[in-house]
Formats: C-alpha cells, sequence, structure tokens
C-alpha cells in the first residue's frame, strides 16, 4: 500500500470517531476498511445500555460492507482512545479479528494502528490471529 492509501484510511477512520456512540465508555474508536477494488468503508463504534449488544467500529465497517455486497478486503485501519484522544494504539479485539477470519486472507490482510496520518505500524491479521480458525478449516 502506498503513504497516500494508508494516510487517507487513516483520515478516515479518525472522522469516524465523531459519529461513535458510546455514552458508556467514552471510548471513542473509529476505522476504515478498504475493499480489493479500492472502496472505503467507514465504521464507529456502538454501545448499548445492555452492554454486550456493543457493536466495535471494525465491525461496523464489516457488516456495512458486507451487507452491501462486499466480499474482499484489503485493509483496515483502526484508531481510539478515551474522548476521542489518540494516545496509543486500539488495537482489534478477539471478536472483530475473528470476524476479519471469515472474509479476509490471513496472510495478506493488512491492519493498519495509528495514532496520527504520521504515527502508524502495520500488521498482517495472521500477525494479530496466530493459528486462527476460519473457513478453510471447514471446507
Ligand atoms: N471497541 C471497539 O470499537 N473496537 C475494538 O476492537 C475494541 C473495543 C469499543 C467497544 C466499546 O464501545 C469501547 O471500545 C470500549 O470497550
Amino acid at each position: 500500500m502506498s503513504e497516500t492509501e494508508i494516510r487517507k484510511l487513516i483520515g478516515i477512520a479518525i472522522e469516524q470517531l465523531k459519529f461513535s456512540y458510546v455514552p458508556y465508555s467514552g471510548f471513542r474508536v473509529g476505522a476504515a476498511l478498504l475493499t480489493k477494488d479500492g472502496k472505503i468503508y467507514g465504521g464507529c463504534n456502538i454501545e448499548n445500555a445492555s452492554y454486550t449488544p456493543t457493536n466495535c467500529a471494525e465491525r461496523t465497517a464489516f457488516f456495512k460492507a458486507v451487507s452491501e455486497g462486499e466480499r474482499e478486503f484489503r485493509a483496515i485501519c483502526i484508531v481510539g482512545g478515551k474522548d476521542g484522544i489518540l494516545t496509543k494504539y486500539a488495537s482489534p479485539c478477539g471478536v472483530c479479528r475473528q470476524v476479519m477470519m471469515e472474509f479476509c486472507d490471513p496472510e495478506t490482510f493488512q491492519i493498519i494502528l495509528a495514532t496520527g496520518e504520521e504515527h502508524y505500524d502495520i500488521f498482517t491479521l495472521q500477525e494479530l490471529l496466530p493459528q486462527g480458525f476460519g473457513p478453510q478449516d471447514l471446507a
């Protein structure tokens, strides 16, 4: 991925923070999901008074994309922090890693964790979910 593409994804993920619905934690998370053909779907976290129905930003982005017919993905950028202040990486939770495993090749799918357009690190899904269980295991 080019530096320009990465910065664009980070910018879109940061924009999503304003949509986060976080009355309980105050922890805002934004995501930007890039499809194989270059479309970008944003996502924010959406909390719930009953707590467990809370949806993470990453899953919001995936479910928006999948529900519009997308099935192939290249990368996701994730940003987050208390009150939307980005001091350290917001790493995807286990459930979100498993959702990525359903639709992405763990060896090539890129997960960009950022605290700003200038500061980021890129991991593969394989690195964040080693020995993951996915569709291939049921084939
Ligand atoms: N959260 C995400 O949106 N993504 C993650 O991968 C980790 C956690 C959200 C869920 C909840 O709204 C808040 O962060 C605190 O857990």
